[in-house]
């Protein structure tokens, strides 16, 4: 055969292929279409809340604001300002503020990898590579994702292959129109998508972010941040809000739950600091009527050799001896954090545990001193405590003071509230030596334990419902609506038109404890009939009448 016989028939070889894949793909087509008549529509998925997280609903709501309500005026009172921090962080905030061996850390965060906000969806990306590639080098030149040495050579690596798939275009375009060598110049353009493929899937896109899992880092990120240790010291400061751990849902615990807490930061780490933050959360407590709550309080001293140090190394000693006797947690825990062997709640382990030294005899003479004033503090304050030498908390920032405060009716999750004292955290995130302490209150908690004691909340009914019947009468309803609300009166307008025995009805479901009758007559003489549902007497009224009525008979 001769050249251009060959060439004509590697052409046609080609062809063929094309129409053969075509073919393929078409009927590949058909035949999903006829499956999918065939087969029965799947019923429509109904969505639940995802799991450990859950709706709050009225009239729970109601309590809900109220121990938020309650938490604003207590708070302030005791000279604390709000701060509102977002939800998520830097990762790395947590890691090294929680400690990065703590559960927390270790399992329970959500985390992700962020993006700059225009990068392509997968089906562009899948659609062209060499596009996506383009746009991370342009994102990096432009500073929208990190600047790492690991992503500068990667983006440099990009910018090559990049070139190169350009030029592997163009020898494919001049192949299409001789028809010489273009099986070659496909084979070498695929390689350099390939690498192209690989090298996008390594350039890290964002920062890791987290779903904070707790404020205090975030608080002490933010008077980094603010330079807030300009402002007079200590800063006082609050919040409430959701927080996230990815933990095993029961009751009382969730894997998004709401705490309100408190941080005091800066100044001196005078004992009267640490006792008015307790005496603060218990008069919080004590205004919401929670019965049967129990504080307890520690010091854990400080990381000095001869302080806390010291201690764990005799610990550390103590239980080696007993390690045959402990479950595989403790045994583990007996190298990597000996203090949270106090934890357990393992039954065989207690009578052990309750052996051992105790940390209050092994705390350097500052810390005892510290922790002797505390106690001082709060009896002057009149706040009840109970020493509990195992209290040692489970994240890593703490030092001296520990404290944790326990409720009725919540089983095994009874801890409410939790705090201490973590002088060295700003200094840890980069700030300056600060003194640091704070709490956080298991709202979720709280507000399981308060049903407990039956403060369940009512629903909320309704001051007035207007019963209305005719065009004119909504007209009138519409006005009434108005001037009622306005006189803060709650109200329900019907939207549609209901016969007055149904509007009667629908008003005592809801609870209200009025019914305006708008009807004919009423329009036509311009009075208001105000029925009293609990006894079913009624009287006329004109406007200014009816709202000085209203007024005067105010629950
Ligand atoms: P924490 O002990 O990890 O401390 O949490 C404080 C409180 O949040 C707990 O006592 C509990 O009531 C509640 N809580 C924790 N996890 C859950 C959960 N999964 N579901 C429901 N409630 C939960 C801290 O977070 C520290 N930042 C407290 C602090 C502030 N220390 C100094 N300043």
């Amino acid at each position: 055969m001769t050249a251009p016989d060959q060439d004509k028939a590697a052409k046609r070889a080609q062809w063929e292929e094309i129409n053969r894949a075509k073919a393929q793909a078409k009927q590949q087509q058909k035949e999903a279409a006829e499956q999918a008549v065939r087969q029965p529509a799947e019923p429509k998925k109904q969505f639940q809340a995802v799991k450990g997280t859950r709706d709050l609903l009225p009239p729970e709501t109601a309590l809900w604001n109220h121990v938020e309500q309650t938490a604003h005026e207590v708070f302030a009172r005791f000279g604390f300002g709000e701060i509102r921090s977002p939800v998520l962080e830097e990762t790395d905030l947590f890691a090294r503020s929680i400690g990065g061996e703590t559960d927390v850390v270790a399992k329970e965060m959500y985390t992700f990898g962020d993006r700059p906000a225009e990068t392509l969806s997968m089906s562009e990306i899948a659609a062209s590579l060499g596009n996506y590639a383009r746009q991370l080098i342009s994102f990096f030149d432009r500073g929208e994702i990190p600047q790492t040495a690991s992503n500068r050579g990667l983006i440099e690596h990009l910018k090559i292959k990049v070139r190169d798939l350009g030029e592997a275009y163009k020898v494919i375009e001049a192949s299409k129109k001789t028809g010489i060598g273009l099986q070659l110049a496909f084979a070498v353009g695929n390689d350099i998508l390939l690498e192209i493929g690989s090298t996008v899937n390594r350039v890290v896109l964002g920062p890791s972010l987290t779903m904070r899992p707790e404020a205090t880092a975030s608080v002490c990120r933010a008077y980094i941040e603010h330079n807030l240790n300009q402002l007079p010291q200590p800063v006082k400061l609050y919040y409430m809000g959701p927080m996230f751990r990815r933990e095993r849902p029961q009751k009382g615990r969730y894997r998004q739950f709401y705490q309100i807490g408190a941080e005091v930061l800066g100044g001196n780490d005078a004992p009267a600091i640490d006792a008015e933050v307790i005496e603060m959360v218990m008069t919080f407590f004590d205004k919401l009527d929670l019965p049967g709550i129990e504080l307890d309080i520690n010091s854990i001293g400080h990381n000095a050799p001869d302080c806390r140090p010291k201690y764990v190394e005799l610990l550390r000693e103590e239980l080696r001896k007993v390690k045959d006797q402990l479950g595989p947690d403790s045994q583990r825990r007996i190298e990597t954090n000996p203090l949270r062997v106090l934890d357990s709640k393992l039954e065989s382990e207690q009578a052990i545990i309750a052996k051992l030294p105790h940390i209050a005899d092994h705390l350097c003479e500052a810390c005892a001193t510290h922790y002797a004033d505390v106690k001082n503090q709060l009896q002057l304050r009149g706040v009840i405590y109970r020493e509990n030498w195992r209290l040692v908390r489970g994240l890593d920032y703490y030092m001296r003071t520990t404290f944790e405060i326990t409720a009725k009716g919540l089983g095994s999750q009874n801890a409410v509230c939790g705090g201490g004292r973590y002088d060295g955290l700003v200094e840890l995130l980069g700030g300056p030596p600060t003194k640091g302490i704070g709490f956080a209150i298991g709202e979720d908690r709280l507000i399981l334990s308060l049903e407990d004691a039956g403060k369940v909340p009512t629903q909320q009914g309704r001051d007035i419902y207007i019963a209305w019947m005719g065009e004119h009468a909504y007209a009138a309803a519409v006005r009434a609506a108005k001037l009622l609300r306005d006189a803060g009166l709650s109200v329900e307008l019907p939207p549609t038109e209901l016969k007055f025995g149904k509007a009667l009805e629908r008003a005592s479901k809801l609870d209200s404890r009025y019914a305006l009758i708008l009807g004919d007559n009423e329009v036509s003489e311009g009075m208001f009939t105000l029925k009293t549902l609990a006894d079913g007497t009624q009287e006329k009224f004109t406007e200014p009448d009816l709202l000085e009525f209203l007024q005067a008979h105010r629950q």
